[in-house]
Order: C-alpha cells, then sequence, then structure tokens
C-alpha cells in the first residue's frame, strides 16, 4: 500500500563528472519524489544518466548539488561512513551483472550483508535460507555463482538485496543478461516483492517491462523528459507536494561532500554524449 509520506525526494539534483575545468555535467537539476511502496521504472536511452541517479539514490554516490532526503533524512551532504550505514541497513541492490562473490556459495553470498551487520551465524543461517526458499533457489544453497544459469544467479543476488530486510530496492537492468522467458520469471519475483509492499526503483531497457510498471520515468540528457503513472497522470513532484529544506529544518546540501564543481547550467552547449540504443526509443 502506497502511505504518504516518501521514501525518498530529490531536489535540483545535479551530477558533474570531470574536473572544473573541464566539467562534464550528467545530471541537471533532477526533482524526483517516490512514495514508501511504489514500483517505479526508470527509462531512457545509454548515457541518459540512469545509472548515476540510482547511484545516488542508493547512497553509492553523491551528488554534486542539490537536496535529497532518504526516509526524511538529508543524505545528500553524509560522509562515506554514514552513506554506507544506510545502505548497509535499508537498501537492497540487484545489478545487470549479479556482482555475486564466485568463491562463495550462495548461502554464503547471501549472508554477506548479515555478515557485515554482525547478525550471529545461527540467525544468518535461518533468515537467509528461509530467503533462498523464497526466491525458488532452495535447492541450489551450497552452489557456486559459476554452478548456476543467468536466472539463478539473479535469484541469488535478489535475495542478498533482501537479506537486510531493505525498505528500498534498487535494480539496474536486472534482466539485461538474461533470455525473455528467464526475465519474466524475474521480474514476476520482483513484482510479488513490490505486492508484498517494498519499494522498488527499477532501471530497463526492456519496453514490455517499463509498460508494466504503475510509474514510468524517461531521462533525457541528465534531465526527467516524463515521469507518467499507468493511469495516465503526471507524477513530477509539485511545488505544494515538496516541502523546502528549511521546512525540514535542515540547510540543504547545495555542494556535496566539499566538492565544489562547476554547475550544470554552465555547460548548456556541451550535453553528455548520448548513444540512444533502439530498444530505448517508444
Ligand atoms: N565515473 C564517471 N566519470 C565520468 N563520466 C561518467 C562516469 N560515470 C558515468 N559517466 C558518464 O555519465 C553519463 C551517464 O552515464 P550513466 O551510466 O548514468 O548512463 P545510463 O543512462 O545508465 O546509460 P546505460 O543505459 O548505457 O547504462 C555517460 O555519458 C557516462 O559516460
Ligand atoms: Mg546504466
Amino acid at each position: 500500500m502506497v502511505s504518504t509520506k516518501p521514501i525518498l525526494k530529490l531536489e535540483q539534483i545535479e551530477k558533474t563528472y570531470g574536473t572544473p575545468a573541464n566539467p562534464l555535467c550528467v545530471l541537471h537539476g533532477i526533482d524526483l519524489r517516490v512514495e514508501a511502496g511504489e514500483y517505479v521504472a526508470i527509462v531512457g536511452p545509454s548515457g541518459a544518466g540512469k545509472s548515476t541517479l540510482l547511484h545516488i539514490v542508493g547512497c553509492l554516490d553523491r551528488p554534486t548539488s542539490g537536496s535529497y532526503f532518504f526516509m526524511g533524512d538529508d543524505v545528500a551532504g553524509l560522509d562515506d561512513h554514514h552513506l554506507s550505514q544506510i545502505r548497509k541497513t535499508r537498501i537492497g541492490f540487484v545489478f545487470q551483472s549479479f556482482q555475486l562473490i564466485s568463491h562463495l556459495s550462495v548461502l554464503e553470498n547471501v549472508e554477506m550483508p548479515l555478515f557485515y551487520a554482525r547478525v550471529p551465524r545461527r540467525e544468518r543461517h535461518a533468515r537467509c535460507r528461509e530467503l533462498i526458499d523464497r526466491v525458488g533457489l532452495g535447492h541450489r544453497f551450497d552452489h557456486l555463482p559459476s554452478e548456476l544459469s543467468g536466472g539463478e544467479n539473479q535469484r541469488a543476488s535478489i535475495a542478498r538485496a533482501l537479506a537486510n530486510d531493505p525498505a528500498l530496492i534498487l535494480a539496474d537492468e536486472p534482466t539485461g543478461n538474461l533470455d525473455s522467458a528467464t526475465s519474466k520469471e524475474i521480474m514476476a519475483l520482483l513484482r510479488d516483492l513490490h505486492e508484498s509492499g517494498r519499494t522498488i526503483l527499477l532501471i530497463t531497457h526492456d519496453n514490455d517491462i517499463s509498460r508494466s510498471a504503475p510509474r514510468r520515468i524517461t531521462l533525457r540528457d541528465g534531465r526527467i523528459e516524463h515521469d507518467i503513472r499507468s493511469d495516465g497522470a503526471k507524477a513530477r513532484p509539485k511545488k505544494d507536494l515538496v516541502r523546502t529544506a528549511s521546512e525540514h529544518g535542515d540547510a540543504p546540501a547545495r555542494t556535496a561532500g566539499g566538492k565544489s564543481l562547476a554547475p550544470c547550467g554552465d555547460q548548456g552547449s556541451a550535453p553528455p554524449p548520448t548513444a540512444p540504443t533502439p530498444e530505448a526509443q517508444d
């Protein structure tokens, strides 16, 4: 069920790579609000900034400027230690390339987040076996990733993403390496997780997958081009819904991580290189 409290809220997020002398702005003033329990597909051409945005949302990276509130906390300017704490406890990641550790079994991989969270061994085992069963891999818990099919690897990585019982699941092209039948199984699994109340943000180049999402955001050249719910309503943040940082009682993190690169607006004449993929086009 969708509550009224946003799980995440981005205001004027910008991301610039490169150096002050040679900046490359890849996100230009992103405003985005996602409520707890939403399922959001992010689409757009290659190079549009989708993964960059997901990395910021997932606290894997910091914005160059703008504010980011995750579950009500201003996280844009947090240091590495605090960002890592948020990742470990509240966010689960699923990647196209699975990113399982090759010399560890399925069970050991799924246990990793709980190992770092210092959950006792017996509790870790019990919880992770249950998760592995839940994703349909109960018969493969002691296999190495190299002994699994692509779909099974992705199931294992979804179980690992769930290990710390995260509030938010972020998936970057989770079906990108899978055949269409296996993709459908993985998407059914993610839909089940959504139906059980998880908030999911998913990047995909697959139009069937994105069209079936209740909300679909199109990024192009680092900007939100469309933000549409499946009922056709536009979901762009409204001014009256987006509280300012001063209403939160926090100073906005206009410059994160102590770094100060040229503002993205200065690079209107130098957009990031984009190479649209045919499947990303509607
Ligand atoms: N660490 C980095 N340093 C410099 N430029 C980067 C870095 N990461 C990404 N970029 C650039 O930022 C732009 C956006 O990259 P991003 O990975 O977010 O695109 P994307 O929309 O996820 O593309 P794809 O669909 O191909 O995965 C690209 O032009 C890319 O070259
Ligand atoms: Mg990407």
